[in-house]
C-alpha cells in the first residue's frame, strides 16, 4: 500500500493503454471519421486512414510516449531533456490542449444534453438548445465538472480508474449498436457498399490529406497528451506494444462507428430524407436523432445509449487534455492538484462561454459572433488542430529523431542505425522494428507531416469553393493568429523557462506540491 502510494503514475500497462485509448477515442472517431469517409470516397478514405495510422500515427505515438517516459515529467521538461532549445515545444504542446478544451467542452455539453433528452424528442433539439445560451452554458459546465472531478482524483485514483471502467462500457455499447444496425435489413447492404467500396476518384489528393490529418487528430498526437501520459508509465510498460494497442483500439472504434452509421442512415433514408452527404455537426446532432425518432420507443433507448457512449468518449478525451495542463501547473508552479485544476477549469469555462454562444448563432442562422469569418468553435479548431498540431507532431519527431541523441559527427547524426542503437541502449525496446522506427521518425514521418501542414495552411488561406481557389483574408488571419501563438510560446520559453526548473512527476508526491493530506 505504502509503495503504491509513492508511485505517481499508472499502476499498470493496461491502465495506461486504456487511458491513452480513452484520450484517442473521441468525437473524431464516432462522428468526424464517418462523415469524412462519406465525403472522400468511402473505403478509399478508410484505406488512407489506416495507412496513415500505421506509417505516421504509430511512429509519432511511440516518439511522444517515449519522450514522456524517459523524462518522467511534464512536456516542457520532456522536450527540454531532448534538447534545451526545444523546450518551447513543450509549452506549445500545453497551449494546444488548453485551446481545445475550450471548444471540446461545449461539444461535450451538447452530448450530455442529448443523452439526458433521449426520452423526449431529440430530433428538433439542435435548433432550440443551441440557441438557448443559458442552457448551453449549463451543460458545458456540467460536462467540464465531470472531467474536473476525475482529474482532481489524480492519475491512479482518477484517470486510470475512470478509463478502466468507462472504456469497456463504451466498447460494449458500440458493439451492441453495430449489431443492431447491421440487423436492420433494408438498406444495410447499400450502406455497407457505400462504406466499403473504394472510390478513388472521390478521394483525390484532398482526401489523402484529410485522411492523414484525421489519423493525427484521432490518435491525440501533437498536443502533449501522449508525452504527459507516457511520463506516468514505469519500467514495466513496453512503449512499442502499448502504442500498437492504442492505435489498434482507436482505429477499431472508428471503423465500428462507420459500420453502425452507414447502414442506419441508408435504412432510414426513405423515411428521413437524410442524405449521407449531410456532414459536420448536423450528422450527429440532427440526422441521427431523426433516425432514432423513426424507431419509436426503442429509438429512445438506442439514443440514450448512443449519446451516453459519445459523452464517455468526449469525457475521456477532455480528461487527457486537462491533465496535460494540470501536470505542468503542478510541477512548474508547485501548486497542488486541486488548485491547479480549479484554475484551469474556471479559465477554460470562461472562454467556452462565447464559443458556445457563437456556435448557437451559427446553428440557428443568426449573424454575428464570428472571428475571421468563422464561428468561434471553427476558429479554435482550425488554429489548434489544422495549423498548430502538425507543427508539434513534427517537433516530436525532430526532438527524438535528431536531437535527443545527437551524434558526435555528421555520419552519426544522419544515421538512423546510430539512433536505433542509442534508443535501444537507453531502453526503448522495439526489436526488429527498431531500425524501421528510427528511419521513419528521422526522415519519412516528419516530411509527411510537413506536407500536411503546408497543404492544411493553403486550404485555409485559399479555400476551395466549387473547384476554384480564392484568397481568404479571414483564412490568413487564422493562420497568422496560430503562428503568433507559436512565436509567443517560443519567446516565453526562452525568457522565462529555459534556464529554470520546470519540474518532474515526483514533485507532486514529495510534498513540494501537496500541502494537504496526501
Ligand atoms: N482524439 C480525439 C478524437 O478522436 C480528439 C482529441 C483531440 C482528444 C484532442 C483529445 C485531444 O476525438
Amino acid at each position: 500500500m505504502e509503495q503504491q502510494k509513492k508511485k505517481n503514475g499508472f499502476v499498470g500497462g493496461i491502465g495506461f493503454i486504456l487511458a491513452a485509448a480513452g484520450s484517442a477515442v473521441g468525437l473524431g472517431n464516432l462522428w468526424s471519421f464517418p462523415y469524412k469517409t462519406s465525403q472522400n470516397g468511402g473505403a478509399a478514405f478508410v484505406f488512407v486512414y489506416i495507412f496513415s495510422v500505421i506509417v505516421l500515427g504509430s511512429i509519432v505515438m511511440i516518439a511522444e510516449i517515449y519522450l514522456g517516459k524517459r523524462a518522467q515529467a511534464n512536456p516542457v521538461t520532456a522536450y527540454k531533456k531532448a534538447n534545451k532549445n526545444l523546450g518551447w515545444l513543450g509549452l506549445f504542446s500545453i497551449i494546444i490542449p488548453f485551446l481545445i478544451i475550450c471548444y471540446y467542452a461545449v461539444l461535450g455539453g451538447y452530448t450530455v444534453k442529448f443523452t439526458m433528452n433521449s426520452f423526449s424528442d431529440n430530433s428538433q433539439v439542435l435548433q432550440t438548445f443551441s440557441g438557448n445560451v443559458g442552457e448551453v452554458i449549463l451543460y458545458t459546465a456540467v460536462f467540464l465538472i465531470l472531467a474536473v472531478v476525475v482529474v482532481t482524483a489524480g492519475i491512479q485514483n482518477g484517470i486510470e480508474k475512470a478509463s478502466k471502467t468507462l472504456m469497456p462500457i463504451l466498447f460494449l455499447i458500440l458493439v451492441a449498436i453495430v449489431v443492431y444496425c447491421l440487423c436492420l435489413g433494408n438498406g444495410v447492404k447499400e450502406g455497407l457498399d457505400y462504406y466499403l467500396n473504394p472510390d478513388f476518384k472521390a478521394l483525390g489528393f484532398k482526401g489523402v490529406l484529410a485522411g492523414m490529418g484525421q489519423a493525427f487528430y484521432s490518435l491525440s498526437l501533437g498536443m502533449g497528451i501522449m508525452v504527459s501520459y507516457g511520463s506516468y508509465t514505469g519500467e514495466s510498460v513496453n512503449v512499442g506494444k502499448s502504442a500498437i494497442w492504442i492505435a489498434f483500439f482507436d482505429t477499431l472504434v472508428a471503423l465500428l462507428s462507420g459500420l453502425a452509421i452507414f447502414p442506419a442512415i441508408y435504412h432510414y433514408q426513405a423515411e428521413t430524407g437524410i442524405a449521407l452527404q449531410n456532414n459536420g455537426i448536423v450528422l450527429m446532432f440532427s440526422s441521427l436523432p431523426v433516425v432514432f425518432k423513426t424507431l419509436g420507443v426503442a429509438g429512445n433507448v438506442v439514443s440514450f445509449f448512443f449519446f451516453g457512449m459519445v459523452t464517455i468518449a468526449a469525457l475521456t478525451s477532455v480528461i487527457s487534455l486537462l491533465e496535460v495542463v494540470t501536470q505542468f501547473l503542478i510541477q512548474k508552479y508547485s501548486l497542488n492538484r486541486k488548485k491547479a485544476i480549479a484554475i484551469i477549469g474556471v479559465v477554460t469555462f470562461l472562454i467556452s462561454v462565447p464559443i458556445g454562444i457563437s456556435l448557437g448563432y451559427a446553428l440557428t442562422g443568426k449573424s454575428g459572433m464570428t472571428i475571421a469569418g468563422k464561428n468561434w468553435l471553427d476558429f479554435f479548431d482550425l488554429v489548434s488542430n489544422t495549423v498548430l498540431m502538425p507543427v508539434c507532431a513534427f517537433g516530436s519527431c525532430l526532438a527524438l529523431g535528431w536531437f535527443a541523441f545527437k551524434g558526435k559527427d555528421k555520419k552519426e547524426t544522419f544515421s538512423s542505425n546510430y539512433l536505433c542503437d542509442k534508443l535501444e541502449a537507453e531502453g526503448l525496446k522495439l526489436g526488429k522494428a527498431g531500425k524501421i522506427f528510427s528511419f521513419m521518425v528521422k526522415y519519412v514521418t516528419p516530411i509527411l507531416i510537413a506536407v500536411i501542414e503546408v497543404f492544411g495552411v493553403i486550404d485555409i488561406v485559399f479555400p476551395a469553393d466549387n473547384g476554384t481557389r480564392n484568397f481568404s483574408a479571414g483564412g490568413l488571419t487564422i493562420v497568422l493568429t496560430a503562428y503568433a501563438v507559436l512565436i509567443a510560446a517560443v519567446i516565453v520559453y526562452f525568457i522565462f523557462l529555459k534556464n529554470k526548473e520546470t519540474g518532474f512527476n515526483e514533485d507532486e508526491l514529495n510534498g513540494k506540491c501537496f500541502s494537504d493530506e496526501e
